[in-house]
């Protein structure tokens, strides 16, 4: 299937029966108005957003001379011609047109609906150039599960929105691409299958990255999909690397939610982070774990970057023999960069209300120490102008 936020509310001129049928089927949520190839002469610019021509329905010639009229318009909307019958010279025409495709009879309805997604990308307006090499990447990712990367990966993204006060100015990024909470935790619901992402990665451009992520707040967008036990298998390593590298492109500040496991395209993701922070708790498992994957990362990168260690969920009141943050350290044998506080009431109330714990519990500690961790590493001179590159 293609991704329904491009398709949906788009004004789709459809010329032949055969195509408007689509309305029920693969192109549901489009506003789909029947026409005839008469009206292509002279169509008001930004009228339509999509020509969807059905070229059996239609006298070859006099579709091809109204393809060609066309071109003749300052800015022609995509165009899409499907049909049995593609004569050379209404082909030649249609590909003389800034944005077109033709799809051959017979083709599936999920055919149809990506040919129809890929054009109304190719032809949104691109974004205004992004920061470029200015925009910093953060990776977060936990020594054990349920440590709080997602929790901490959050609160880090919506601390660096609401400081930057710019519009798109963090993108979150959520790598545990099957079932990622970071969607759930913020009370969206993302629409697309990143599988329909991953089968596009040379086409994956700043337009599409923009018509794939879900905005969260003015300055906070997600990258998530929904849950999709497939989609490790789906979603290649190329895709990955090129969606992280437009991301770079566009935003200022690009926050990656890691999974633990290390997967094909890990250790690439990580040397394009100027910062890579592993979250753990105060047990001894979790410590002995941290230092282990913190090690396993540094001699996997192999540049010198050494990831930050932080510890959530620390509390004024120990329940049973928790480590100090000194014996912590002992066991990570490094310096930890920064506790995070314990306040289950404040993580809870924020995902059963969706949205980042500064939303719903401003005065919560946890806020304050991620605003604190914010400070220190944003403080730190960003990496990626060093060679840091995966052996
Ligand atoms: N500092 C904290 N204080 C209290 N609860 C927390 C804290 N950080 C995370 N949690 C809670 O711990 C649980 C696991 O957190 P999560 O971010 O999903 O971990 P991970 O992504 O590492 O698996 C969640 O219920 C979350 O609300
Ligand atoms: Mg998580």
């Amino acid at each position: 299937m293609a991704p329904p936020n491009l398709i949906r509310g788009r004004r789709i001129l459809s010329l032949g029966a055969a195509v408007s049928g689509a309305a029920d089927g693969p192109l549901a949520g489009a506003v789909i108005e029947p026409g005839t190839v008469g009206q292509l002469e002279g169509l008001p610019p930004g009228a339509w957003d999509l020509v969807l021509i059905d070229a059996d329905a239609w006298d070859a010639g006099q579709l091809a001379q109204a393809v060609k009229s066309l071109s003749a318009l300052k800015a022609p909307p995509p165009v899409l011609v499907a049909g049995e019958n593609l004569p050379a010279g209404l082909v030649r025409n249609i590909l003389r047109l800034p944005a077109s495709d033709i799809l051959e009879a017979p083709y599936a309805p999920g055919q149809l609906a990506a040919a129809v997604a890929s054009l109304i990308a190719e032809a949104q307006p691109a974004p205004a150039p992004g920061p470029g090499i200015n925009s910093r990447c953060w990776g977060v990712t936990g020594a054990v599960g349920g440590s709080g990367a997602t929790t901490i990966a959050i609160e880090i993204a919506h601390t660096l929105a609401a400081r930057s006060g710019k519009e798109r100015a963090v993108c979150l990024v959520d790598l545990n691409l099957a079932d990622g909470a970071a969607a759930a935790y913020l009370g969206c619901s993302p629409t697309t299958r990143l599988a329909d992402f991953g089968q596009a990665a040379d086409r994956i451009d700043a337009a599409m990255l923009h018509a794939f992520v879900t905005p969260v707040s003015k300055g906070l967008d997600l990258m998530a999909g929904v849950r999709d036990a497939g989609a490790f298998d789906a979603v290649g390593r190329d895709a990955i690397l090129r969606m992280l590298e437009v991301a770079c492109e566009c935003y200022e500040w690009v926050i990656l939610d890691l999974p633990r496991h290390r997967r094909p395209w890990t250790l690439e993701a990580l040397a394009g982070c100027d910062e890579v922070v592993v979250i753990s708790e105060l047990t001894v498992p979790a410590l002995l774990a941290a230092r282990a994957y913190a090690d396993e990362i540094e001699d996997g990168l192999g540049t010198g970057l050494k990831p930050r260690i932080v510890l959530n969920r620390l509390a004024s009141r120990m329940f049973g023999p928790a480590p100090s943050m000194t014996e912590a350290e002992k066991a990570l044998q490094r310096k930890a960069e920064a506790g995070v506080s314990s306040d289950w009431e404040a993580a809870a109330a924020s995902v059963n209300l969706g949205g980042p714990i500064a939303q719903h519990r401003p005065k919560s500690k946890i806020v304050k120490d991620v605003q604190m961790l914010v400070e220190r590493l944003s403080a730190q001179p960003p990496r990626r102008d060093q060679p840091a590159k995966a052996a």
